[in-house]
């Protein structure tokens, strides 16, 4: 039988497949929503949803504990990577992560390797990193760099999205203890690239990746190291879709001409005058 949600969601697919991310709500659309959320979350007698089984019960299966990386090339051995990230015991004994794997995708010769935290519903769904309304924003920083994305290197600190009791479209942030059950893989494909730079996106993984605590205002601005990797830490492009104030798009966009200048990158004056305030 079909419920009102599903024609709402067949509305909002079909306005993501002609390439919007963001819809605008008006008064009542948003009452129209609370009260669909509100029916949505009466018990129903139907099976209890995938995630909260992975939520609640760790699956006994055969798994990997220690990562074992071959192959003659980047390719290859990153390969062997996810194939072992595919049934990697740390995380999946946790029983809180889903069980599609997220790993990386890009340039495994790349110079600018980019770190987010964990994958969400968008990324969940295509098997991407970085592909719903933050891969937009991570786009357009790409393109005001004039980097394409193949030429970089996107990955996660968490492989596996966060599960949430009932879930929903709705993402969370990956734990310490999820954080710290993905980092070897994390740590083996900065070991494999070799990129000359690192990008931490968002406070979460400069937490995970540097072991550092505090803002991300406090992280920022300043070069950190892992493997004798250079590390700039700078905000989660998400942090621009709720922040809209050109000062925050001007420190995000310094920390990137941080990058360029570290590169050796051609900067264009109107490059270096992006989102300066008018004189
Ligand atoms: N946020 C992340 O940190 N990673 C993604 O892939 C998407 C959103």
């Amino acid at each position: 039988m079909s419920r009102p949600v599903d024609a709402l969601i067949e509305f909002l697919e079909s306005e993501q497949a002609r390439g919007k991310s963001h819809v605008f709500l008006d008064d009542e659309a948003r009452e129209g929503m609370r009260e669909l959320y509100i029916r949505a979350r009466k018990p129903i007698a139907t099976p209890p949803s995938p995630a909260v089984e992975i939520a609640s019960a760790p699956r006994p299966i055969a798994q990997t504990t220690k990562l074992i990386i071959d192959g003659s090339d980047k390719a290859a051995k990153l390969e062997s990577v996810k194939r072992q990230a595919a049934s990697w015991a740390p995380a999946h004994a946790l029983g809180s992560l889903r069980e599609t794997l997220v790993f990386a995708s890009g340039n495994v010769d790349a110079k600018i390797m980019m770190i987010g935290e964990a994958p969400g519903y968008h990324e969940e769904k295509d098997i991407q990193p970085f592909v719903g309304p933050a891969g937009q924003k991570l786009n357009d920083i790409l393109k005001a760099m004039g980097i394409s994305r193949d030429e970089i290197y996107i990955s996660s600190l968490v492989k596996f999205r966060p599960a949430i009791p009932k879930q929903t479209t709705n993402n969370r942030k990956p734990n310490p203890e999820e954080i710290a059950s993905c980092l070897p893989l994390v740590l083996a494909e900065i070991d494999i690239v070799q990129p000359e730079i690192i990008i931490a996106l968002g406070g979460t993984a400069a937490e995970g990746l540097l072991n550092l605590s505090g803002s991300l205002e406090s992280m920022r601005g300043t070069w950190h190291q892992i493997s004798n990797i250079p590390v700039r830490v700078t905000y989660h492009p998400s942090y621009l879709l709720q922040s809209s104030s050109n000062q925050v798009k001007r420190l995000l966009w310094e920390d990137m001409l941080a990058v360029m200048e570290k590169l050796g990158m051609t900067i264009s004056e109107k490059q270096r005058g992006f989102f300066l305030p008018k004189a």
